[in-house]
């Protein structure tokens, strides 16, 4: 088969490094791509929201399955422009319809979701410019502190928490009067705070069956003792210590089961991933966000454990057979360190070169934003490399991604040496 990944990150390297493994791959197409997807397949430039322009590539290149790494895509309906088109409609693409990449796309759509299935999550009102009165008079009965989420996609930053009600309330209203996430904020979600440790559960279906991935934990403050701001991802760890098989079979049965069973009461077809972000309070698992997509870094430590063909698992996720297949994992711990370039996340220089990667030992090195001039790697972008390594223990395979993090070298080289500290 020759399949086409389209993204640019860690999480799209870590696929292609996946999928390279599975003899049921033909030929693999990245686009864009980074220097490290160069390396397992051909990258092609075109943007992964650009229709028209990935149109031409699958009918250029043979592609047999399209695999979508970031959410925008498919937000914008990537999945239903291939079901629509006479020459695109067999391409089995990787990654939910419009409707169901609501889930992501729209905060106050995955509330109402959670809410008409009965799975646990916060208590929340939605507001807008029209109703902001209603807003202030909500937030005055909740407790500090307060949370804030603008109902569309803001690149990760639409989610504010604070400490006092009149902070709450200025902000409430620069989100709704002022734009303050652009279109992404005229609509707020007010939800209660909830007090607990997050880990997340990944989940891939083919709309009606389910295989439950490897736990994951990430990072992503860019401070060490999560302090300072928030970036993409500075780390993960999988599995979570934490996720018991108690935990486990509570967020099977209370989440997992009414999601997948959710998406098919309201005809959402889906056929993809589902990541969802989970607060353990006390002992008991809630929902705090859904993401239709994997996650980047928990990409990095997730599909490192799993030991089954990943072509093949997709392949029945498009049949709609994926309850045929097992899933196969590796039972050690995987850990994730990021390396990233000074002053991310707010602004940082690009087009360091990088050395020292060949010297890495007992690590996967995944490429994020970084970039081939001629056979010289440079850095391109916030998030530039990310080490995962394997170990009996968490400290023993953190120890062997803080080593080699040493050993590769460029001018702003930064990373936490704290990942996993809470565990
Ligand atoms: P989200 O984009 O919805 O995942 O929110 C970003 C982060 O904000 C989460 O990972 C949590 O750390 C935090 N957060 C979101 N909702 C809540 C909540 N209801 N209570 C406490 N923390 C939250
Ligand atoms: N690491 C969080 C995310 O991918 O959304």
């Amino acid at each position: 088969m020759n399949v086409l990944i389209l993204g640019s990150g860690g999480r799209e390297h870590t696929f292609a490094w996946k999928l390279a493994q599975s003899p049921l791959l033909s030929k693999l197409y990245i686009a864009p791509g980074n220097a490290g997807t160069a390396a397992l397949g051909e990258n092609v430039n075109i943007k992964a929201d650009d229709f028209a322009a990935v149109k031409s590539l699958c009918l250029d290149k043979e592609i047999n399955m399209v695999v979508v790494g970031p959410e925008d895509p498919l937000v914008k309906g990537i999945h239903d422009f291939f079901l629509a088109d006479a020459d695109l409609k067999d391409i089995p693409v990787i990654g939910p319809q419009k409707a169901g990449a609501e889930l992501e796309g729209s905060k106050d759509f995955a509330k109402e979701f959670l809410f008409r299935h009965n799975i646990p999550t916060a208590a929340y009102q939605t507001f807008t410019s029209e109703n902001l009165e209603e807003g202030y008079a909500f937030l005055e009965t909740l407790k500090a502190p307060y949370v804030l989420k603008a109902d569309g996609l803001a690149a990760g930053k639409g989610v504010l928490i604070l400490s006092s009600l009149e902070e709450a309330k200025a902000e409430l209203k620069e989100m709704l009067t002022e734009a303050k996430f652009g279109a992404a904020s005229a609509k707020v979600v007010i939800e209660e705070f909830l007090d607990g440790i997050e880990l997340s559960v990944f989940v891939l279906t083919d709309g009606n069956n389910y295989k439950v991935l490897p736990t994951a934990k990430d990072y992503k403050r860019i401070g060490e003792g999560d302090t300072g701001l928030n970036t993409g991802g500075m780390g993960a760890i999988s599995p979570v210590p934490f996720a018991d098989d108690v935990l486990m079979q509570k967020i099977e049965e209370r989440i997992v089961k009414p999601t997948v069973e959710g998406l098919k009461k309201d005809c959402l077809p889906y056929k993809g991933f589902i990541f969802i972000g989970l607060i353990k309070v006390d002992d008991e698992p809630i929902v705090i966000e859904y993401n239709v997509r994997m996650g980047d870094p928990e990409t990095e430590a997730v599909l490192p454990r799993i030991k089954s063909d990943l072509l093949d698992l997709f392949q029945a996720v498009g049949e709609g057979k994926l309850n045929e297949k097992t899933l196969e994992l590796d039972p050690r711990f995987a850990t994730t360190v990021m390396m990233v370039s000074g002053g991310y996340p707010e602004a940082y220089e690009k087009g360091k070169v990088m050395t020292g990667i060949e010297a890495v030992e007992d690590s996967i090195v995944f490429h994020a934003g970084t970039k081939l001039e001629g056979t010289e790697v440079q850095t391109n972008g916030g998030r530039v490399m990310a080490l995962t390594s394997f170990g009996d223990t968490m400290n023993e395979a953190l120890a062997k991604s803080f080593a080699n993090a040493e050993k590769i070298n460029f001018e702003g080289k930064y990373y936490r040496t704290d990942i996993g500290f809470d565990l």
